[in-house]
């Protein structure tokens, strides 16, 4: 049965008359008939327009993190939007903001904001390469750093049969229109593999500008540094002079009010932030040091926006950093997620399923009929993805909603409760049941 009900699939329908595949992102497209579409949100829950109500595990690609239609986030965009929205001109809501940020982030002593995950990263590769003056990118395979052509090479989607060995491996072009010659500035490179890492840096880290990563790889099911790696990436940056970038999009105000500054106790260079920092008002920003963010300046490094630092945008990420620092988000995304990450565990043991649990409770993955521990992208390709696709195309039938591609992972919000949980392990067990034909 297709996710679309017929209301749904007659809107979807209406959609692609007037937009590309019906979306307004390629990665919301699945197919004509199983594409998520919604007609209206609340809390933890999305609705679609047959009426269906599903327990939302996608939030909007992670930036819902205190549920859909916050009545105190919103409250604080309604009443600030009646003072003016946009004016070239600094406000107060803009300065509140860094200064939360600038608390809650470990090591971050200055901040610029800008509009979307996309554009805060196309900015800090440019700041890292004003500062250092060198051009080489190195990014992990498998991560996902936006939309620009800076780093849309060997993003999760990749051909794994087009991205030559393990060693050294060939940049895989992720778009149509990325011109060629920019292969040249970017180097690709396994996650986790501090060997062909600090080989290559011992004969190019001279030219290296920065190295840019998702501290967890959230773009591929959530693997997780392996212990020692991340400190390893900040002592060959401090080695060869090249700038590290933690690519928190998806981490960051999600797997703890510092991200992975704090979760891992590893401080890089500039942080980039977005997503979870607006609860899903489209902002985001760069945090790093004084002496680096001071290179953002005329005549310098340019970072710029007309909507940068508008007052939407502002007020509500500044009424979530301020919810985030009473202390009542995380720990109740950490024991509900948690329930559902040891919840699956036990399920697939119970039923003999080789299974790979990834990540943290507030955004996990997991991986079927392979029980080898995963450090990289390639190590996913050892996954049975349409198994896992079968099960959650059950679960979305019955009203729990992750996201079809096992690449992207579970996000929780401090609006899913307990309760929540214990229903998304029974319809689990009643997927994983009806795909093993029991
Ligand atoms: C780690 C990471 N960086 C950057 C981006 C790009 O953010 P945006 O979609 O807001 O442009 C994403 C989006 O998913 C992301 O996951």
């Amino acid at each position: 049965m297709p996710y679309q009900g017929p209301k749904s699939h007659e809107f979807f329908e209406r959609a692609k008359k007037v937009l590309p595949y019906g979306v307004n992102s390629n990665f919301r497209y699945h197919d004509d008939y199983n594409t998520p579409v919604v007609a209206d949100a609340q809390d933890q829950y999305v609705f679609d327009f047959d009426g269906r109500k599903y327990i939302d595990y996608r939030l909007g690609f992670g930036p819902i993190i205190l549920g859909h239609t916050d009545p105190f986030v919103n409250g604080r965009v309604k009443a600030a939007i009646d003072h003016g929205i946009s004016f070239a001109s600094t406000q107060e809501l803009e300065v509140r903001v860094a200064e939360r940020i600038i608390d809650m982030a470990p090591g971050v002593e200055m901040v610029r904001l800008t509009n979307t995950g996309s554009e805060c990263t196309m900015h800090a590769l440019r700041l890292a390469r004003g500062y250092t003056g060198r051009d080489l990118v190195v990014k992990f395979e498998g991560s996902y750093h936006g939309a620009h052509d800076y780093t849309l090479w060997s993003t999760a989607g990749g051909n794994p049969e087009k991205v030559g060995n393990r060693q050294r491996p060939t940049a895989y072009k992720m778009s149509w229109g990325i011109p060629e010659v920019m292969r040249d500035l970017i180097q690709v490179l396994p996650f986790n593999d501090v060997e062909i890492l600090g080989d290559f840096l011992q004969e190019k880290g001279d030219q290296v500008a920065t190295i840019i990563m998702e501290p967890i790889l959230g773009n591929g099911n959530a693997i997780m540094p392996r212990p020692g790696f991340l400190e390893f990436v900040r002592e060959q940056c401090d080695q060869y002079g090249i700038l590290l970038i933690f690519d928190e999009v998806k981490t960051g105000f999600r797997i703890a009010a510092g991200g992975a500054r704090e979760t891992f106790g590893v401080i890089p260079d500039i942080s980039t932030y977005a997503k979870a920092l607006g609860n899903g008002y489209p902002i985001a920003a760069i945090g790093g040091k004084r002496e680096i963010m001071m290179n953002i300046a005329p005549g310098k490094v340019f970072q710029g926006g007309t909507y940068t630092g508008n007052t939407v945008s502002t007020a509500a990420a500044d009424a979530v950093l301020e919810y985030m620092q009473t202390g009542q988000v995380f720990p109740k995304i950490e024991k509900v997620g948690r329930m559902i990450m040891d919840g699956y565990h036990e399920i697939l043991t119970r039923h003999n399923v080789p299974h790979v649990i990834n990540g943290v409770p507030a955004m996990f993955g997991y991986a079927l009929m392979t029980d080898e521990p995963m450090y990289d992208w390639r190590d996913l390709h050892k996954a049975d993805w349409d198994m896992y696709e079968e099960i959650t195309r059950y679960m979305i039938e019955h009203g729990v909603l992750p996201e079809a591609d096992g690449l992207e992972p579970y996000f929780l919000c401090s609006d899913h409760t307990e309760e929540n949980a214990a229903t998304t392990l029974q319809v689990f067990e009643d997927g994983l049941k009806h795909v093993l034909g029991k």
